[in-house]
């Protein structure tokens, strides 16, 4: 089937596109929204353009329209991942407010009882924040902030960048040559 991601305006746009590339390159069809603000960080953070990063994907959404496939439980697809996932986004998703197709996509595949993976990314975090990531987990939804592992021994950004992206690919069984896996 596919996999829909969303690039919102938290830091970190470039794991949305590593994601994207992987998805690419794996052959898995991918559904693509940004964000007014993940548009800005795309620019601000990354050499990509957002033109080149919907090049990437199979297709693409505005955000602001909620006439498309992707906004009904009828559409079938394997998950949702959000990378990064803003604080607004999140708030947006824990109260069911669903005014953009991102939050209403996320509404979507939690009432169907899909994977929805969040890459929540703000600190430090306030009650607010810790208090819709444990909504949405209870509801299981799966909260990954993008958060280092140095048991890899990282030499770069790519390498940090990768082992995240590959652990969040595993929950959807998608194995990327981008992850070290722990060996004792
Ligand atoms: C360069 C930049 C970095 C930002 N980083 C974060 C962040 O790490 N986490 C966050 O929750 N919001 C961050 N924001 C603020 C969000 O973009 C803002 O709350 C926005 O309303 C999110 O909307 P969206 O979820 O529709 O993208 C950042 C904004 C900019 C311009």
């Amino acid at each position: 089937m596919g996999i829909i991601l969303a690039i919102t305006g938290a830091s970190g746009a470039i794991y949305g596109i590593r994601i994207l590339q992987e998805l690419k390159k794996k052959g898995i069809e991918s559904h693509l929204l940004i964000s007014k603000w993940g548009k800005v960080t795309i620019e601000t953070e990354t050499e990509y353009t957002v033109e080149e990063v919907v090049k990437i994907a199979d297709y693409y959404y505005n955000e602001n329209n909620l006439a498309v496939s992707i906004s009904s439980g009828s559409f079938k697809c394997d998950g949702m991942v959000i990378a990064p996932c803003s604080m607004k986004t999140l708030a947006g998703i824990a109260s069911g407010y669903t005014e953009d197709l991102i939050i209403r996509a996320a509404d979507v595949t939690i009432k169907e009882k899909r994977k929805l993976v969040l890459m929540t990314r703000e600190t430090p975090l306030n009650a607010i924040h810790l208090e819709n990531m444990l909504k949405l987990c209870h509801i299981g939804a799966i909260i990954t902030p993008p958060v280092p592992a140095f048991y890899t021994n990282p030499k770069t950004i790519d390498d940090i960048v990768n082992q995240t992206i590959g652990r969040v690919l595993d929950n959807f069984n998608i194995n990327t040559d981008c992850l070290k896996r722990w060996e004792d």
